[in-house]
């Protein structure tokens, strides 16, 4: 995820279990551009033992090769293409989310990035721009192209993040593709996500915003499928977590800024604080120094309680998730 899940996340992600693969933040691709240097730090110093995709996004086919065919050098799971962003500067700029607007851009794109890709190649898309009904010829599309797998935020773009996922749209791209897929949006705990694969029969989920707020639920899940009881975090291990992070964000600063760094946690701080008391949210908002922060931390999380496994459904950055801790969900 953009501005989140950096090296430093992910390396703080896999000392708690981690994923059986990452994804790269996007990697921005206009005509003569070169991969960003940050982000290919997430590759190249992955030492993690987590494959990783490299992810990209862009409007112009021919530049989208390209750079495709730079990253091909690096040490890669796959290339993954969105079609998912929904921020409007993307979108405006017919990338993203924006290009499921235009299916032949899409098929001339995914056709012309197939020709240049001999490894994997994935596709991560939401289920249409304004409406779910533009979802079948978008997946016509996949399946012509024979790409390795495909990714379903199944949302619309229009949706944005807000709203309850469409399962069922899942399950149709199992029956129209032949390739992976893999369930995306909402998974915020164990049984959300245990809910949603049994549903859909997708072959994998992908978690973004859950992994942030909870770093041992790929643990967790793989608990869940193996029948073992499950580990419940403890605020002393989020604090724990916190700690990590921020010794990691700071290592990886060319030059330790107190206030930028503070603001840099704050992006992060706001999905873990979701459900742990207005009070920890109202003053994370307003934290200026190192010491204010710590000081926070340690009086809202130096105990051994269990953390709370699900997020106030109502909260800002989490909403709409109720139908999937349901095990009958339609
Ligand atoms: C801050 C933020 C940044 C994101 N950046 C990316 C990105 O770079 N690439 C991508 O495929 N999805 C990105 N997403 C979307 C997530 O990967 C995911 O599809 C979406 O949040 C729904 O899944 P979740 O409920 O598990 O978070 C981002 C989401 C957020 C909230």
């Amino acid at each position: 995820m953009k501005d989140v899940t950096d090296l430093p996340f992910m390396r703080v992600l896999a000392r708690r279990g981690g994923p059986d693969w990452f994804v790269t933040e996007f990697f921005r691709v206009h005509p003569n551009s070169k991969p960003d240097r940050y982000i290919l730090r997430s590759i190249r110093e992955n030492q993690t033992g987590i494959p990783i995709f490299a992810q990209i996004i862009g409007s112009d086919p021919e530049a989208m090769v390209s750079e495709a065919k730079v990253l091909l050098r690096e040490e890669i799971a796959g290339i993954d293409l969105n079609l998912g962003c929904p921020s409007p500067t993307v979108c405006g700029k017919s990338a993203g989310g924006g290009l499921l607007r235009q299916p032949q851009e899409i098929d001339r794109m995914i056709g012309m990035l197939r020709d240049s890709i001999p490894t994997r190649f994935t596709v991560k898309t939401r289920v249409g721009y304004h409406d779910e009904s533009e979802f079948p010829a978008l997946l016509e599309v996949f399946r012509k192209h024979a790409i390795d797998g495909l990714t379903i935020h199944a949302r619309t773009v229009a949706d944005r993040y807000q709203t309850p996922v469409r399962p069922h749209c899942v399950r149709l791209a199992l029956k129209m593709l032949d390739c992976p897929i893999i369930a995306n949006g909402n998974v915020i705990n164990a049984q959300a996500g245990v809910n949603y694969q049994k549903n859909t029969e997708a072959h994998g989920l992908m978690i973004g915003r859950g992994a942030i707020r909870n770093p041992w639920l790929f643990d967790q899940l793989r608990q869940r499928y193996s029948g073992k009881s499950m580990h419940s975090p403890t605020a002393r291990d989020l604090l724990s977590y916190i700690e990590d992070l921020y010794a990691e964000l700071a290592q990886e600063s060319k030059e330790y800024q107190e206030k930028h760094h503070i603001q840099r946690m704050k992006k992060t701080m706001l999905y873990i604080v979701q459900g742990l008391g207005d009070e920890f949210e109202h003053h994370m908002r307003r934290m200026q120094t190192e010491e204010e922060f710590f000081s926070l931390c340690r009086t809202h999380l130096n105990h051994d309680e269990p953390l709370p496994d699900v997020p106030p459904e109502q909260s800002k950055l989490f909403c709409g998730f109720q139908d999937l801790l349901d095990p009958s969900l339609p």
